[in-house]
């Protein structure tokens, strides 16, 4: 049986999602970033059977959801000016900031740390659930991205049944259906726990509204430095659809395309094309390509969502077309790409 999705938007459904977070087990919903898998933030046991269910180690911390700056005072030992600043500007929305931890809250969502990330997410159905929750004496709603670990995080409902098809007993009891997350790749992450702003993992934000917004200069962690926090959006391989990914320049790919049309088309190997620009001479009927959107926001929006269409699809190579690196704006989508093109 595959896992049930149910329409977030009602609020039966919504009651039902409350509960059963409640009772300590997991919960799919979506946000506007990507679909996260849901416990009770303050249960460890809950907590715990997240990191089963995606198959997480577990000293990988989860961001804990919250529906507002008076919930994230349950976790937070203390909020900088700079923080709150962070906040005033981007909340409800795609920003996590990592603060200082309350004593003995949410020790298994925050595996080990002494600090905690969180998040209020703009979505209608994560704030409804996150109010409904409440209502029943929740504080917040610890979630990751709802994939198996390493793999392509899920931007559909659909998405994240297929993420644990095969899981009978280690996956959500429910999913609610929030339509196709609107900006696509996951939140900003900045670490607020010292004096420093410093980016962990960058997403649809960039470097100068970040620095604009809190009046403070922004340091980019170094990922492979080994006293940095390791985590898992932060390896170097992370977000791997089952294809190998080859990124590329748009002048590669269309130069590849013409020698390869010209060649009979085998039955063994698909490849995959995702890049701007392709003329129709360069729409080989054996190869599945799919057109790059002209802005940052347009394919992070969709980008996941067409890495599960080509696996879905049984590609076994996928050329992308590296977007420009000196543009800020496409800070978030070169990170997911060269991480889904290092494994
Ligand atoms: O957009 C998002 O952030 C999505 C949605 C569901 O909200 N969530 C998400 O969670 O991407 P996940 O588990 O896939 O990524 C969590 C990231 C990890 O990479 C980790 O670096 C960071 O959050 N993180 C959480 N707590 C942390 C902490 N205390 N210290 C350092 N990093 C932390
Ligand atoms: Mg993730």
């Amino acid at each position: 049986m595959p896992i049930p999705i149910y329409a977030g938007d009602n609020p039966i459904y919504l009651e039902q999602a409350a509960q059963t977070l409640q009772a300590g087990q997991l919960v799919a919903l979506p946000t506007e970033t990507v679909y996260g898998l849901g416990a009770d933030a303050d249960q460890d046991n809950a907590c715990r059977a997240i990191f089963a269910a995606k198959g997480r180690p577990t000293n990988h911390p989860l961001i804990v959801h919250v529906s507002s700056t008076t919930a994230a005072a349950h976790y937070a030992r203390e909020i900088p000016d700079f923080a709150q600043q962070l906040i005033r500007t981007y909340w409800p929305g795609p920003l996590t900031i990592i603060v200082k931890r309350r004593v003995g809250i949410a020790n298994a969502a925050a595996a080990g740390q002494d600090t905690i990330g969180l998040r209020c997410p703009a979505h209608p159905v994560a704030q409804a659930l996150l109010k409904a929750f409440e209502h029943l004496g929740g504080h917040g709603i610890a979630a990751p991205s709802a994939n198996q670990f390493g793999r392509t995080s899920p931007t559909t409902a659909r998405h994240v049944q297929e993420a644990f098809a095969d899981k009978h007993n280690c996956a959500p009891a429910m999913i609610l259906d929030g339509g196709a997350c609107e900006v696509g790749i996951e939140s900003t992450i900045i670490d607020c726990s010292s004096p420093k702003m410093v980016l962990l993992r960058p997403g649809i934000l960039t470097p100068d509204e970040l620095e604009k917004a809190a009046g403070k200069p922004l340091e980019i962690a170094d990922i492979f430095d080994e006293t940095t926090p390791k985590a898992p959006g932060t390896l170097p391989s992370h977000y791997a659809p089952k294809a190998k990914i080859r990124l590329m320049s748009g002048e590669e790919i269309r130069t590849a395309l013409g020698i390869i049309g010209s060649v009979k088309p085998t039955k063994t190997f698909r490849l995959g094309v995702y890049a701007k620009k392709l003329t129709q001479k360069q729409k080989i009927p054996h190869i599945l390509t799919r057109p790059m959107p002209e802005s940052a926001a347009s394919v992070a929006h969709e980008l996941f969502a067409v890495l599960h269409d080509f696996d879905a699809q049984g590609v076994d190579l996928i050329w992308i077309e590296k977007p420009p690196e000196e543009d800020p704006q496409w800070i978030g989508v070169i990170d997911r790409l060269e991480r889904a093109a290092a494994s």
